[in-house]
């Protein structure tokens, strides 16, 4: 029971990645509030649905307003919501850049400017940007979603400093996963995803399970020295 008593909000958690993470905290005791467009592909006990679309401001003051009002706490937030639009740059619409820029930096902007200084008032927290390999090495095709997840990175340092201050024991840190099996990679050929499972050390994608297992280490008490830091999971992957 690693989460006992703590309340956690995971954006994007309805599916994949974030589904995980939700089942997983709630599984270690915490109350996790699912946040998402849409509702959750699964049933979990104390993981509870908020309707909620992490490009508007309104939407996010609203989601974050009804969990302190309900719990009157926030200690873990993993900003998980992302999407990709992939194409290469000759051929990437301003609509393509816009909309991932607005969900994968905007979103978790909107969400920590929110979060952090309930958390820093409260004295402490655990803030978790979900990045990417993509953001630590570049990919083809994915300017848009390269630049969004480096500047999760950029981001995740910026808080580290900037929600310590005045003695608040408030954590950001970033997770930088691999090739994850969820439906975010549905639209890659499966002859891309054998290429990349090839560039790993451990010669297979991963399972969105293991990404939930790091967050849970940033999320607790375990991690209680580890800061501005950002865990790079892919098994060994090299782009
Ligand atoms: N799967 C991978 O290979 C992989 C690798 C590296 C990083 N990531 C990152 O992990 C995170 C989760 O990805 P996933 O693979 O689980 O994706 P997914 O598509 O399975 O799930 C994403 C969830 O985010 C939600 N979402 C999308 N836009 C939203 C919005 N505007 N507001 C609220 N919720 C929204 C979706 O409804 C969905 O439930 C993303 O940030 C992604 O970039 C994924």
């Amino acid at each position: 029971m690693r989460l006992k008593g703590k309340v956690a909000i995971v954006t994007g958690g309805s599916a994949g990645i974030g589904a995980e993470c939700c089942k997983l905290f709630a599984k270690e005791g915490a109350a996790v509030i699912a946040a998402d467009m849409r509702p959750p592909v699964y049933e979990a006990e104390n993981v509870e649905y908020i309707e909620l679309n992490v490009t508007d401001t309104e939407s996010c003051k609203n989601a974050v307003d009804k969990v302190l009002a309900k719990h009157g706490r926030i200690d873990v937030l993993v900003n998980n919501a992302g999407i990709t639009k992939d194409a290469l740059i000759q051929k990437m619409t301003d609509e393509m850049w816009d909309a991932v820029l607005d969900v994968n930096l905007k979103g978790v902007f909107n969400m920590a400017r929110l979060v952090g200084p309930v958390m820093m008032e409260k004295g402490a927290g655990s803030i978790i940007n979900i990045s990417s390999v993509v953001g630590e090495f570049g990919n083809i095709g994915q300017t848009n979603y390269a630049a969004t997840k480096a500047g999760v990175i950029g981001m995740t340092k910026t808080w580290a400093k900037e929600f310590a201050r005045k003695g608040a024991n408030v954590r950001t840190n970033a997770i930088a996963p691999g090739y994850v099996m969820t439906d975010i990679l549905k639209t890659v050929p499966q002859e891309l995803l054998d290429k990349f499972a090839a560039m790993t050390m451990l010669g297979r994608l991963g399972q969105p399970e293991e990404i939930a297992a790091c967050a849970l280490f940033l999320a607790s008490d375990e991690a209680s020295y580890v800061t501005g830091h950002v865990l790079s999971a892919n098994g060994g992957m090299r782009l």
